[in-house]
């Protein structure tokens, strides 16, 4: 039995820096949440005080966006910086779910909202290791290049508002991500790289339940303070994320997780 609440648990994956160490944590704290779920005796949320920034290892080097090198994904070094992009996405992306979780713990949320966000968390560790597992194979590693810098800012940006964070991080970040894999996949595919192409569709699989998860709490939270949804997400959007949607969409995927045309349409227009 744990002694830890879920937001204490959130707490110790956001301040732990290894990457490996960081998704073990995450995935043992996962495990902790759903085995005392399924007895019915459920791990209490609690409260907790999350850093402004999580806990990272010293590599990768962050660098401005515009800094960081870009190589051609017809080439081996291309398609590593690729991986290498990715792998930083989805550890961020374990800070991200996490965060949610123990940032906004003083609100209260049914027991499937906890349930679907530590899915998330964990899914995302699942990620960082498949990517980092075809790095190593190909004699690289998550470190050995330099990553964005900005991927946090969605984050500090909304810290302080539940509903900005679910519209900007999944319903708008990572319905991104179902927007550009296809054509990541297609990369590899052509380069006869099985393990990456394996990878990459768990992760386009398991994305579109967290953009999912994302529209489904957004929802909830509109009717709970009867807010029109589209609205209400035109206005967090714009107020939050300093940049117009760039089309094309994946308008099948972003469908089957419950965001249609015209919460992002009118978003590729400031
Ligand atoms: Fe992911
Ligand atoms: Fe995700």
């Amino acid at each position: 039995m744990s002694t830890l609440t879920l937001a204490q648990m959130a707490v110790e994956v956001l301040t732990t820096a290894d990457g490996r160490e960081k998704t073990a944590l995450s995935h043992k704290h996962a495990a902790t949440w759903f085995a005392a779920r399924k007895a019915g005796t459920p791990i209490e949320i609690g409260t907790a005080s999350p850093p402004l920034q999580p806990a990272r290892p010293e590599k990768p080097e962050l660098l401005s966006p515009r800094d960081v090198p870009r190589r051609k994904p017809g080439t081996p070094e291309g398609r590593m910086a690729i991986l290498h992009a990715v792998a930083h996405i989805e550890l961020n992306a374990v800070d991200l779910h996490w965060d949610l979780i123990a940032r906004f713990s003083d609100v209260a949320m049914p027991l499937g909202y906890f349930d679907d966000w530590v899915k998330a968390a964990d899914e995302e560790s699942k990620h960082f290791n498949l990517i980092c597992d075809c790095l190593e194979r190909m004699g690289s590693h998550y470190g050995a290049m330099a990553a964005h810098a900005g991927m946090w800012r969605a984050a500090e940006d909304t810290a302080t508002d539940h509903m900005g964070r679910l519209a900007v991080v999944p319903m708008v970040l990572e319905a991104r991500g179902l927007d550009v894999t296809p054509g990541m996949i297609e990369i590899f595919k052509k380069a006869k790289d099985n393990q990456s192409v394996e990878a990459l569709n768990v992760i386009y699989g398991e994305e579109v339940g967290h953009v999912a998860y994302g529209s489904k709490w957004f929802h909830f939270l509109c009717g709970r303070h009867e807010q029109d949804p589209k609205e209400v997400f035109h206005a967090l959007v714009r107020k939050y994320f300093h940049s117009t949607l760039k089309p094309p969409f994946n308008e099948e995927k972003r469908a089957e997780a419950g965001i249609p045309p015209d919460f992002y349409w009118p978003l590729t227009e400031s």
